[in-house]
């Protein structure tokens, strides 16, 4: 879908709200050579605005993530009240593991307008918008300055399922949390690639894919497996998982090879007004997919190539001074 594929590595801005799983996504961001990371930007979320900013900062300082902007954006849905996700994500929205104190530095703009320069400052279809949090700055930035939809190359985004909802029986967090949002992403003309739970419920971190995190031996792998032991007792504990699913890199994996996370073309669009059904991403299976249809799902996940680029990622960030955040093995880049 989109363009052909433009030469080296894909540029994309990550909107996120950090979040166990969104940890890991910036660090597959970071660490994987055929992306270039031009942006983390948060939103309201798993915990408040403020919360998630700070978590966003340390993983940041944990991966030496210097030279990247990292800016904060909207800070509540665009008509409902926050709602966050302490069951899954604790008080600090990361709890597990010990948090540095960030050596990273906040971005001054806000991060609707980072997301629009950014975008207006490349060329056309180069850049992928990569949201693995609710959909409020994404929503914004469009409505603020509409260009910016010809010029995206995709939104490949981590939210709803066609099957089945966490949040509610057929709603997912991301989506539900700011139903409108998510609307006018999915309805506005670019591409978009929903990474569903359909998909990221099979991206479980199994003790296998711990023990081999472990292994690694790295301050940031270290602080991964941390991550992943919060996130397990938590879905062991509120949504009897044996093993925890980690979405938001399954979005970050598409964008690096599309071959890991297969998809199919069908048009999906948000329920606003069901009493049940709130939030729902309503997939219509009834091929053929209409000519117009910019949407597609997420079906299917390579688990063993999905967790081999997140154990390489982590290998080639290497070590961190945390006290310079200058990387001290990294092969990265
Ligand atoms: C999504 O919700 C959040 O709790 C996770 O970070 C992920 O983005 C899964 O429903
Ligand atoms: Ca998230």
């Amino acid at each position: 879908m989109g363009a052909d594929a433009p030469a080296g590595p894909r540029k994309i801005i990550l909107d996120c709200d950090p979040g166990h799983d969104d940890a890991v996504a910036i660090l597959l961001a970071h660490g994987n050579p055929d992306i270039e990371l031009l942006a983390v930007t948060t939103v309201v979320g798993n915990q408040t605005l403020a919360k998630v900013t700070q978590n966003a900062l340390s993983v940041g300082t944990i991966a030496g993530m210097t030279g990247i902007p990292f800016a904060a954006g909207c800070d509540r849905p665009l008509v409902r009240q926050v709602e966050t996700a302490g069951d899954i994500h604790g008080e600090t929205g990361m709890d597990g593991p010990t948090q540095p104190e960030p050596a990273i530095e906040l971005d001054r703009r806000h991060a609707v307008d980072l997301i629009i320069e950014t975008i207006m400052a490349h060329a056309p279809g180069t850049i992928t918008l990569v949201p693995t949090g609710g959909l409020t700055n994404i929503a914004m930035a469009a409505r603020k300055e509409p260009r910016i939809v010809e010029r995206v190359r995709e939104v490949v985004l981590m939210g709803g399922g066609y099957h089945a909802g966490n949040w509610s029986a057929v709603a997912e967090f991301n989506i539900i949390i700011d139903p409108e949002a998510a609307h006018i992403v999915f309805n506005e003309d670019w591409p978009v690639v929903m990474v569903g739970l359909d998909l990221t419920h099979q991206a479980l971190a199994t003790d296998e894919v711990v023990a081999r995190i472990e292994s690694i031996g790295t301050g940031p792998a270290k602080f991964v497996r941390e991550l992943m032991d919060f996130f397990a007792q938590a879905y062991q504990d509120h949504q009897g998982f044996d093993f925890p699913p980690v979405h938001d890199p399954c979005a970050v994996a598409y964008v690096i090879d599309p071959t890991i996370v297969s998809t199919v073309k069908v048009p999906v669009n948000i329920e606003l007004r069901g009493t049940l059904t709130l939030g729902m991403t309503v997939a219509d299976f009834r091929a053929p997919a209409p000519p117009d249809c910019n949407t597609s799902v997420a079906v299917d996940l390579d688990h063993g190539r999905f967790w081999d680029l997140v154990t390489d990622a982590l290998e080639r960030i290497g070590d961190v001074d945390l006290a310079s955040t200058a990387p001290m093995t990294a092969t990265a880049r």
